[in-house]
């Protein structure tokens, strides 16, 4: 998608980057060499490659923002993309109505965890969905609830709920309206399970295009689908909160360059609790 009609433009995937600033452009005001700084590797949308699997990458300066001095470049690196993705589309929603009760379904992943520490920081009762081996990855975010998705279902198990944050993107419109309070949202975010969900063609595309016309219909189903945010704007958010100690990163493991299929597996089999993230 976006990538080339016949082969990628660029081949080195990768979006997520944190480093320091060796060289810059004649037109750079932001930054200079010696600048520690993470973000996107690119502006646009997230689907394609980012060359960020590498040791030097090239990007517009307005994807990024300064290191907060708090943490470390690994840290920093598990930010950017699942940060723009959970502010992009949860911000509206979790910190206009604070003390709200909001499910978070595949809340230790990339996205939840996140959203869990967004969540918490606003003062909302969080229900976390995610498997037995990360249950207490959970909790130690800040999770107020942990609910074992291969043990328990969650639409089974609560009610009046005023958020749901289907990050797994495994819940049916139906059950998870069941636990909703009248005036609720769900929000799905999408995921192909790394592609063993997914249709060969389009893979999750027909399913979104599906609901994308049903929110027309449906108040219960958050239809601000295209809305975006500037990056620079996302990035001096998440900046902000990793200074105010509202967002930590919690990195799981780290892999080299050359170990990157050993990372891209690890991540498949889905047993770290925290980010991975490839060092050079
Ligand atoms: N993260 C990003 O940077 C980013 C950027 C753009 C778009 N997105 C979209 O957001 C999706 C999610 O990203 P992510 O990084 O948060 O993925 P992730 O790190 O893989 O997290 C998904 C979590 O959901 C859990 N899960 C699986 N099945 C479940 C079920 N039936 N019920 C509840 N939880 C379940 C997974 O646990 P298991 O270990 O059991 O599988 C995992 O912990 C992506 O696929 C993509 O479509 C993400």
């Amino acid at each position: 998608m976006g990538a080339g009609l016949k082969r990628q433009k660029q081949p080195i995937p990768g979006l997520d980057m944190a480093g320091e600033v060796t060289a810059v452009g004649d037109d750079v005001t932001d930054f200079r060499p010696g600048d520690a700084v993470f973000g996107e590797t690119h502006d646009r949308i997230q689907w394609i490659n980012g060359g960020a699997y590498a040791e030097y990458v090239c990007v517009p300066q307005h994807v990024l923002a300064l290191k907060p001095e708090n943490i470390s470049f690994e840290q920093a690196a598990t930010v950017p993309t699942a940060g723009i993705i959970a502010l992009v589309n949860l911000q509206k929603h979790i910190w206009r109505k604070p003390g709200q009760r909001i499910v978070i379904n595949g809340a230790a992943g990339g996205v939840g965890n996140i959203a869990i520490q967004m969540a918490r920081t606003n003062g909302a009762h969080v229900i976390g969905v995610d498997h037995t081996a990360k249950l207490d990855y959970m909790q130690s975010l800040g999770t107020d609830k942990v609910i074992d998705y291969t043990k328990e279902d969650v639409t089974e198990l609560e009610q009046d709920i005023d958020l749901i944050i289907d990050v797994a993107s495994t819940l049916s419109l139906s059950s998870a309206k069941r636990i909703l309070k009248p005036d609720g949202l769900i929000v799905t975010i999408g995921h192909d399970h790394y592609g063993a969900k997914s249709r060969k063609t389009l893979g999750g595309i027909r399913h979104f295009l599906g609901l994308m016309l049903w929110a027309r219909f449906d108040r219960s189903l958050d239809s601000s689908w295209f809305e975006v945010m500037e990056k620079r704007d996302a990035m001096g958010i998440l900046r902000g909160m990793i200074e105010a100690g509202e967002l930590t990163a919690v990195v799981a493991r780290t892999f080299t360059l050359p170990e990157v299929p050993a990372a891209i597996r690890c991540l498949q089999e889905g047993q770290a609790c925290g980010r991975i993230v490839i060092v050079p």
